[in-house]
């Protein structure tokens, strides 16, 4: 019974399925929506409904098979429909487009969420690009059934994933190389993630899948925004130190970490985990921030000027509730020949709330706006 509500191989009878349009609800993630739609294929049905809350967003390529997928609330009420008459009828209309979907963009279900695995201390993910219903280049292949008969497999798909939204993020950075030839990696990391965009084709904040604020253990720091990274304004550089730095501070010894980089490099004398706050990245994570004791926890970053060489910028903090952020200093003046300025950011946390706190330092000269945002765990 549950085999046959969930459409399993095997679980379908012919008789009962031919020439009819198939509802099934997709309970167990083991078995795919492309073999769900085989199995009802198979048995010779007219078309599919699937029923599922988490997938009903993310298209599906079913061929020449009519598909439709639905939200927990609309399968609820064909559910009702069905058991409210003896025969219940549907009819299968020709595709449409829906142009300017809103709200868009929205982080999809499948996107892998913060904090970090390996350490709490660097905010990801970094940052988040269009990875639901991507057309690409594709691998044709001959079994998938998708040529309406008589035409040719397509070389292109429908494709939904991190390893859609990666590609987009590469195009962008090689994007941004072409006009700034330059610019080095980090420069360009710095100018999509300060630049990016947090408000949706609503102006509202971006959201998650289930409707909520989207948090940066989510999106990062938005969705990226190629034209304004172009001109960042200013940018954080991560240089070869600092990511040498990193790997005393996760705790490699100094001999591995000369050997890997054929260097003679000498790690602080003081290495410890916490200090991987204080690497020159364009976010800033803290892991753990203790209310308890009146102690904070100062970061320090440097900023490099990409604008116009005499620029004036001021800092200002959006914080939430009962978590004290200062920037020191408030005010940084380049002047022809001075590109580079640091300034030091203090989290104290006695009276913010437990668990993980986010905001953002913003540094705007009236051109530019460099938004820095944070994650801080207070515990
Ligand atoms: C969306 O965010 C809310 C609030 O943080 C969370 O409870 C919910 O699980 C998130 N939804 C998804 C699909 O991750
Ligand atoms: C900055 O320099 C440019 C030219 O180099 C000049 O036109 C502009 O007035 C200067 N701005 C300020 C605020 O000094």
């Amino acid at each position: 019974m549950s085999e046959a509500r969930n459409c399993y191989p095997g679980s379908l009878d012919p008789k009962k399925v031919a020439g009819k349009i198939i509802i099934c609800v997709h309970n167990d993630p083991t078995v795919s929506r492309r073999i769900k739609k085989l199995v009802v294929e198979d048995a010779k049905a007219r078309g599919l409904i699937l029923i599922d809350e988490e997938e009903k967003g993310l298209p599906f390529d079913s061929g020449i098979f009519p598909f439709a997928e639905v939200g927990s609330v609309a399968g609820f009420k064909i559910l009702k429909y069905i058991n409210s008459t003896k025969n219940p009828t549907a009819t299968i209309l020709p595709t449409i487009e829906v142009p300017r979907f809103r709200p868009a963009p929205v982080v999809a279900y499948f996107s892998s969420r913060g904090p970090g695995e390996l350490t709490g201390n660097i905010l990801k993910p970094d940052i988040m690009a269009p990875g639901v219903a991507i057309l690409g280049a594709t691998i044709p292949r001959k079994d998938d059934g998708s040529a309406p008969i008589g035409k040719k497999i397509s070389k292109f798909a429908i494709k939904s994933g991190t390893s859609m939204s990666c590609p987009h993020v590469t195009g962008a950075a090689a994007f941004i190389k072409s006009v700034h030839p330059g610019w080095s990696p980090s420069m360009i990391k710095s100018a999509l993630m300060t630049t990016a965009i947090i408000s949706n084709n609503i102006r509202k904040p971006l959201t998650n899948s289930s409707n909520d604020f989207a948090s940066p253990h989510e999106m990062g720091v938005g969705e990226i925004s190629p034209l304004k990274a172009l001109n960042p304004g200013l940018v954080f550089e991560t240089t070869i130190e600092d990511h040498l730095h990193f790997l005393c501070y996760y705790g490699y010894t100094e001999k591995n970490i000369r050997s890997m980089s054929n260097t003679k490099f000498y790690c602080p004398r003081n290495s410890y985990e916490e200090l991987i706050s204080d690497i020159n990245y364009p976010s800033i994570s803290i892991s753990n921030l203790n209310r308890h004791q009146d102690a904070k926890t100062t970061v320090t970053r440097t900023v490099t000027n990409v604008g116009y060489p005499n620029s004036t910028y001021i800092a200002t903090v959006q914080a939430p509730v009962g978590l004290a952020v200062n920037v020191f200093p408030k005010k940084i003046v380049f002047v022809e020949g001075l590109k580079k300025a640091s300034f030091k950011v203090s989290f104290h946390g006695k009276e913010a709330t437990k668990g993980y706190n986010f905001g953002a330092i913003t540094w705007s000269d009236g051109l530019h706006a460099v938004r820095v945002v944070f994650a801080v765990n207070v515990e």
